[in-house]
């Protein structure tokens, strides 16, 4: 069986590795093929492009999974609200008008706008039998962040009304659902949600915005595929990873690089855990590479692990180092 499902599944811990973000900017291949195309939602809707792109990662360093090359702010631009990406900025949103938003029974006209992702993925299972492939969803909230600010929530975000927050979460929810069911039926056996900004939330609004719209995706999703494992990423909540993982009671929880590892397998009652390794350290000389390394190989040496970072691949990594931590994450494994 697949090494990352293994881990996963029957609490194994064989130390597969993936990276968030491994399919980027930090690679010379992305770029030259990236300039080919000049909206990046482009790249992502031309199976074959967007394919050979979710395969670089494997090519260089052999990890243990494919993630799905695509982006969170799909589902905006798919329901109706145009999302562009611009050098140096970011993803910029157009207004959210409600009129122009699809409706929640309008299911077939959704997918058809992504089918593309969906036969990537097919072409994908198709070709690699033998690695993980990982389909992925933004939550609900951190869509909604974007949705309505109009871009990333980075320097600028205030919710101004709760209940029209609320329901556009449900709303959001419905199609994520669609999303993922559509990905695993097409080839995805591991699923990660990404709730970037759930660090956002104010503690007495988590509950309301994050853990119970979670819930519902995952029951949802449970009920047709119960043996697809789901990744939780609820990134930036600090101590609330304890109630996240009560709470929602994912497959595997996500952690940033704000979480303590031996805090984490103390609180989170076995569930596997994902990450956690500081995203910078690949811009770092090589001893602090396999300082770090060997940290989480000891600090998990009998605890479900699955290698990654606490958060996306930085643009500016070195090659050498991620080669580097795959080297030592392999020549140490049981
Ligand atoms: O390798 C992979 O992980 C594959 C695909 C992937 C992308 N985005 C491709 C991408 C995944 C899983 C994402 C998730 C994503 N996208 C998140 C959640 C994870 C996180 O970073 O918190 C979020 C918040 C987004 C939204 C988004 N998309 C932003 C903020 C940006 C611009 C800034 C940036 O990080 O580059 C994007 C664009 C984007 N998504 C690029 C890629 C490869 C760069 C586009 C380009 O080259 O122009």
């Amino acid at each position: 069986m697949l090494r990352l499902l293994q881990t996963l599944k029957l609490n194994n811990n064989l130390f597969p590795v993936w990276f968030m973000r491994q399919a980027g900017r930090y690679l010379p291949e992305f770029l030259e093929i990236r300039f080919q195309k000049k909206n990046f939602l482009d790249l992502c809707f031309d199976p074959k492009l967007s394919g050979e792109i979710a395969l670089q990662p494997i090519k260089r360093f052999d990890l243990d999974a494919i993630i799905v090359f695509s982006d969170i702010l799909i589902i905006p631009n798919s329901l109706g609200q145009k999302v562009y990406y611009i050098e140096n900025v970011g993803p910029v949103l157009e207004p959210l008008q409600k009129k122009k938003l699809l409706k929640v029974d309008e299911y077939l006209k959704f997918v058809s706008k992504n089918f593309k992702i969906y036969n990537q993925i097919k072409i994908l299972r198709k070709k690699i039998k033998r690695k993980a492939i990982i389909g992925f969803a933004g939550a609900p909230w951190t869509l909604a962040t974007y949705m309505l600010n109009r871009g990333s929530p980075k320097h600028n975000f205030k919710i101004r009304n709760l209940d029209f927050t609320e329901k556009l979460i449900h709303f959001l929810t419905t199609f994520i659902v669609f999303h993922i069911q559509k990905q695993i039926k097409n080839g995805a056996d591991v699923i990660q949600i990404f709730d970037s900004w759930a660090g956002l939330i104010k503690k007495d609004q988590l509950n309301r915005f994050c853990y119970h719209p979670t819930k519902i995706i995952l029951s949802q999703i449970k009920k047709k595929f119960p043996n697809i494992p789901i990744i939780c990423f609820p990134r930036g909540i600090g101590k609330n990873y304890k109630d996240f993982v009560n709470i929602v009671k994912p497959d595997c929880i996500s952690i940033d690089q704000f979480t303590n590892p031996s805090w984490a397998i103390d609180n989170f009652n076995g569930t596997p855990i994902q990450g956690g390794i500081n995203p910078t350290i690949f811009c770092e000389e090589k001893k602090d590479v396999k300082k770090i390394t060997y940290k989480y190989l000891n600090v998990f040496k009998s605890y479900p692990y699955i290698f990654n970072l606490g958060h996306g691949i930085k643009p500016h990594s070195k090659i050498e180092n991620i080669k580097y931590m795959v080297e030592i994450i392999k020549k140490n494994r049981l």
